[in-house]
């Protein structure tokens, strides 16, 4: 079992070897290093060269321009939710996304924990008020679904909240499906290592150092509880309204790329280039059950 030592050190069960790690040690231990990229099972070896990046993702970015002036001459309505453990890459993977789209009717939303009012509200209320009107393209890093993982994980909602969200999700998103808004649902998926790495880098770097949270330490020891709710949401919550797409993760460049062109294709917009998409990957996106 993994246990808490002194100061932040935790000992950590993982691949049947027994770790101790301390966040605030400035060096990164070898088994992080050597691990992070492969964890999980991510199915390469190297990152996607730097370079090769950017030129796709600018190729992909001229792609989503297109789409917002569709938007705009149809008054259709895009919303995608990305969800995935702390440290995954949702808030990057959007800021990819929306880096040359206009902001008045390209955003995001990052809801706060909610507040009293909020609490004494019907669960999904405040998520729906943020929902796309004619023309808007809208990205929640995190979402409703809150309640299926991190919630019950960290003791924030009752067994009760939990159960009745899990029952009220597919009705609640066949609706949207029904009201014809696009929508999409990505979990960023990283393996156990990499997320070490990544909240360490956070407590490292200066610019980096105000996304490390509590929430994040906390996490550390809580992996086969967050695993064991991201199964029972993907199982639960995927269906023909409303599915699951599964971003293999620990590469945050082919993650990105794949969900935008996994978007991109699925949305019918004038000018579409099929040649400039390219290929979707399917070791690094597919439907949840496929994935999983
Ligand atoms: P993030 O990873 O989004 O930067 P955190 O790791 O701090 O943020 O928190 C994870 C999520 O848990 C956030 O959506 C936050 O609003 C939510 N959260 C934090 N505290 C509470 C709480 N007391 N009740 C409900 N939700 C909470
Ligand atoms: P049960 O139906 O009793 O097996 O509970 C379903 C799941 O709800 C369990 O896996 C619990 O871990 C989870 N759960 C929901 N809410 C909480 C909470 N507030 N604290 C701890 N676990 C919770
Ligand atoms: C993530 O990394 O998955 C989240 O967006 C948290 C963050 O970037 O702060």
């Amino acid at each position: 079992m993994d246990s808490m030592k002194g100061s932040r050190t935790v000992e950590l069960e993982i691949g049947g070897k027994t770790r101790l790690f301390d966040i605030d040690d400035p060096v990164l231990p070898d088994w992080v290093e050597e691990e992070a990229l492969k964890s999980g099972g991510h199915p390469y070896k190297e990152k996607l060269d730097e370079e090769d990046y950017a030129k796709e993702l600018k190729k992909l970015q001229i792609e989503l321009v297109k789409v917002q002036f569709w938007l705009q001459a149809t008054k259709r309505r895009v919303m995608a939710l990305f969800e995935g453990r702390d440290a995954a890459g949702k808030g990057g993977s959007i800021s990819a996304i929306l880096s040359y789209m206009n902001p008045r009717s390209a955003r995001s939303v990052a809801l706060g924990k909610p507040t009293e009012t909020e609490r004494s509200q019907w669960y999904f209320q405040r998520y729906a008020s943020h929902f796309p009107s004619g023309g808007e393209f809208v990205l929640f890093d995190r979402s409703w679904y809150n309640r299926a993982v991190v919630e019950p994980v960290m003791g924030f909602c009752t067994k009760d909240e939990y159960r009745l969200f899990m029952d009220q999700v597919p009705h609640f998103e066949k609706m949207i499906d029904q009201d014809g808004i696009h929508f999409f649902k990505f979990w960023l998926d990283i393996g156990r290592e990499m997320q070490i790495k990544r909240f360490h880098d956070r407590r490292h770097d200066p610019l980096k150092v105000w996304k490390l949270s509590p929430m994040d330490i906390a996490a550390l020891t809580k992996w086969d509880d967050y695993t064991d709710k991201r199964d029972r949401m993907l199982d639960k919550t995927h269906g023909k309204h409303a599915p699951w797409m599964v971003v293999k993760a620990n590469d945050k460049r082919r993650a990105r790329l794949n969900t935008i062109r996994h978007m991109l294709h699925h949305l019918d917009y004038d000018g579409k280039d099929k040649k400039v998409l390219g290929e979707i990957d399917d070791r690094i996106i597919g439907k949840a059950p496929d994935m999983m």
